[in-house]
């Protein structure tokens, strides 16, 4: 794994943000894997501002997300349809078309996760997949325990992981309680992963990925295995508690 530090969140963001620009203007018809969260908002908005600045087109990129709620549709607020369109793919030049995220208010669940398993596959899978991390070390919604072995499936969102993502919806009571989430070895499958780490909060979550032992209890340990991980984290993250 390759670590770069910087001072700070806005500088994780920019770095992140020139990590992938220099891709997409490589291989402008590049596969991207999204995440979600509050991580990833700076560097979004840096993509951004170089779209708007110095025109890097992504009308070529395929963009695949890791996860969505169960039960919301894409324009609720709280989706994370909702939430990439507002946060990135409004903003650029991104064919709506060739940004896929699991569908989550759909009747048959378990067939969705089935399909967009296979839409990844079937588009010759993710190049580039960023990622953050929960202070639990789960990485999409695979939670502690989640075996490193699974696909596209749905999961059960944890006290904590409901607790933490809250500050999203107007009460912890309107989160939902079930996501569908690309797996492990979903995410393992990706050519190249770029992990986003800032603030204190995950403090313990970097320590545990730099020093502890590869287990499904902590989930983000894999990629220890993964060839090519780049981590961009800040002093806030990195500083030993
Ligand atoms: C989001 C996702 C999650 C988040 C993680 C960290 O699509 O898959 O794993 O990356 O929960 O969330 P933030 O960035 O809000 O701390």
């Amino acid at each position: 794994m390759n670590l770069i530090e910087v001072r700070d969140y806005t500088e994780m963001s920019q770095k992140a943000a020139e990590y992938i620009i220099e891709k997409v203007r490589r291989i402008p018809n590049i596969k991207l894997g999204l995440a979600t969260g509050g991580t990833p908002i700076g560097t979004y908005q840096n993509l951004i501002e170089d779209h708007q600045k110095n025109k890097t087109s992504y009308q070529n990129v395929l963009t695949f997300n890791l996860d969505e709620y169960v039960g919301l549709s894409g324009d609720n607020q709280n989706s994370y349809r909702y939430f990439m369109n507002d946060k990135l793919f409004n903003h650029i030049d991104i064919d709506k078309n060739n940004t896929f995220i699991p569908c989550g208010n759909v009747e048959d669940i378990e067939a969705e996760c089935q399909r967009y398993e296979e839409l990844i596959h079937h588009h010759g899978g993710v190049d580039l997949q960023v990622l953050g991390i929960g202070s639990n070390g789960h990485i999409g919604f695979n939670e502690p325990g989640t075996s490193f072995t699974s696909k596209t499936h749905v999961v059960n969102l944890t006290a904590s992981t409901i607790e933490a993502n809250a500050r999203f919806f107007n009460s912890k009571e309107e989160v939902p309680t079930k996501a569908i989430t690309m797996g492990i070895s979903s995410i393992m499958k990706s050519k190249e992963i770029l992990l986003l780490i800032s603030g204190e909060k995950k403090r313990e979550a970097m320590q545990k990925l730099l020093h502890a032992e590869v287990t499904e209890s902590f989930p983000a340990s894999i990629l220890r295995n993964h060839p090519s991980v780049t981590i961009i984290a800040d002093q806030a993250a990195l500083a030993k508690s």
